[in-house]
């Protein structure tokens, strides 16, 4: 039988049968996924266990933040905040094609989990011993669509499993590699952790770095945060948070329109929201979000950050569209 309970005590058992006695970090991103997969692995080995959050400087407003509050209140874990805004800025320097950005994101993410294993090791000093397992929150949809189950194509990268380094240090430790989004939910729910962290909306690892479409710099990532901000707000105030799955805002950064903002013709960027509703981002729906939600969203847009002078709507299901536009 299916159930929470039966999962969270297979995988218990399963990541202690793995990892033994040794030392594991678990990469948090904000989201539900990485989320539980900490809270399960903590369960199973304790304090064998350290948590390493990336800040790669592509998360959305109040992120990091909320990281570091919500996810360490909850489970007293231990949490290593990294700081790698400009090395991952930096590696995306002058790269626009959408499966390069997902590759070097997975590499930067495992090349600062290695620099955490690091400082881990060093601080504990002599007797440190060395760490062994990184812990994913791979689901089966991140496996099958970067071409790891049978018979699929590789649609695109997910940056834990298509993106990683060939000359990968850790060995993985992968509890929710059989799962389902809403599964992962109730084993969320199963393991205590609370409804704000297992309710949120999926965000990828890539975050923002795959909604920019063009050169991601910080500039632009600036504008994005802006925009998003906006959406976010307006679709929880109007209570669709639990209608849409996700909304992903996309900047086309390389192309121009002119408008007229104030008194003066502009020439700025668009962005494009993209509401969708889904059981398990497999496959979904473009969200029918109320117009006067919509019009909110595009004159605050347009208001308030002043290098975007158009909103537009994505009406594309998946398939043919997928969620993210990169
Ligand atoms: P697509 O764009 O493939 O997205 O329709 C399906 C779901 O996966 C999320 N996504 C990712 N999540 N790492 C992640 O953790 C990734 O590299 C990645 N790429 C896409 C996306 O936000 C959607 O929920």
């Amino acid at each position: 039988d299916w159930t929470a309970g039966n999962v969270v005590a297979e995988q218990v058992a399963a990541v202690r049968a793995q990892v033994g006695d040794a030392r594991v970090i678990c990469g948090l991103s904000g989201g539900v996924d990485s989320a539980v997969a900490a809270a399960l692995v903590q369960r199973a080995v304790g304090d064998q266990l350290t948590c390493v959050f990336v800040d790669h400087g592509l998360l959305r407003r109040g992120e990091a933040e909320q990281v570091e509050k919500d996810f360490v209140a909850a489970t007293g874990v231990r949490l290593v905040v990294v700081d790698a805004r400009e090395q991952f800025l930096g590696a995306l320097a002058g790269v626009t094609d959408p499966e390069t950005k997902r590759k070097i994101i997975g590499r930067e993410f495992i090349r600062s989990f290695e620099a955490a294993a690091r400082d881990l090791v060093a601080e504990s000093g002599a007797s440190g011993e060395e760490v062994r397992f990184l812990v994913q929150g791979t689901l089966y949809p991140d496996v099958v669509e970067s071409g790891g189950g049978e018979g699929a194509a590789n649609i695109k990268s997910h940056h834990n499993v298509g993106g990683l380094p060939d000359d990968l240090q850790f060995e993985l430790v992968e509890p929710l590699r059989t799962l389902f989004k809403d599964e992962v939910r109730a084993v969320g729910l199963e393991l205590g952790l609370p409804e704000g962290i297992v309710w949120r909306q999926p965000f990828p690892g890539p975050g923002l770095g795959i909604r920019i479409i063009g050169e991601v710099t910080a500039e632009r990532l600036e504008v994005l945060r802006a925009a998003d901000a906006i959406a976010r707000q307006e679709l929880t105030l109007a209570g669709l948070d639990r209608t849409i799955w996700q909304c992903p805002v996309v900047l086309l950064a390389d192309v121009r329109s002119v408008g007229v903002q104030g008194d003066g013709r502009t020439y700025g960027h668009p962005v494009v929201l993209r509401p969708v509703s889904s059981e398990d981002a497999m496959t979904a729906d473009w969200t029918r979000v109320p117009y006067d939600v919509l019009a909110r969203i595009s004159s605050r847009i347009t208001n308030e950050v002043r290098e975007v002078n158009r909103v537009v709507l994505d009406v594309t299901s998946k398939p043919p569209g997928t969620i993210e536009w990169e």
